[in-house]
């Protein structure tokens, strides 16, 4: 199954100059809970912007060069693999926009904030065909820049 996790702001800004435009520890541990121990789908873009690997979990990275730093798999394998396995598709935005159909769940957090100048975008979620199962909004803790609502979404 492919699930699909973004932070976005209230305009569904993602992205700002190959990084996130926001510094928001909550919502990093929320990824994290999510994600461990899974195996997460990215396109080079993403994966360029984080430090390296992410701990307890397989990296898959999406791209039409050849690299060695990391597997890749071009996106017939990665149906393919999403057919015996749960995938997380952690972005960007090129990446979010190819596998919004093919999503079964989407965990989403809205930033509540709008960035100034953003340069990369979540696709539009068409709420007729996804149901909202959760809403829970957090303020903003020491660590966080913004108060942030988390979502569940699914097909
Ligand atoms: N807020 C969030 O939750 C979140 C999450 C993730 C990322 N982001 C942000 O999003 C931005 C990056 O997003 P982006 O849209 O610019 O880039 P991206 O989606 O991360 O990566 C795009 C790259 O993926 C590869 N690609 C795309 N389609 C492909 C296909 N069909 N087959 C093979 N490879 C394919 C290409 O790599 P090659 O050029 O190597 O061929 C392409 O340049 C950054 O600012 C990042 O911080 C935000």
């Amino acid at each position: 199954m492919i699930i699909m996790i973004y932070a976005c702001d209230e305009k569904n800004a993602i992205g700002k100059n190959g990084d996130l435009p926001w510094r928001q520890s909550t919502d990093l541990q929320h990824f994290k809970t999510i994600t461990s121990g899974g195996t997460i789908v990215m396109g080079r873009k993403t994966w360029d912007s984080l430090p390296g690997k992410l701990p307890n979990r397989r990296h898959v990275v999406l791209t039409r060069s050849d690299r060695s730093d990391v597997e890749t798999a071009s996106f017939d394998e990665i149906i393919e693999m999403a057919k015996s396995q749960d995938l997380f598709v952690i972005g960007g935005g090129e990446i979010y926009e190819l596998f919004l159909p093919y999503a079964q769940i989407i965990y989403r957090t809205i930033i509540h904030c709008t960035v100034d100048q953003p340069d990369t975008f979540a696709p539009e979620i068409d709420e007729s065909i996804f149901a909202l199962d959760e809403h829970n909004f957090v303020e903003k803790s020491q660590r966080d820049q913004y108060d942030m609502t988390f979502q569940k979404l699914s097909k």
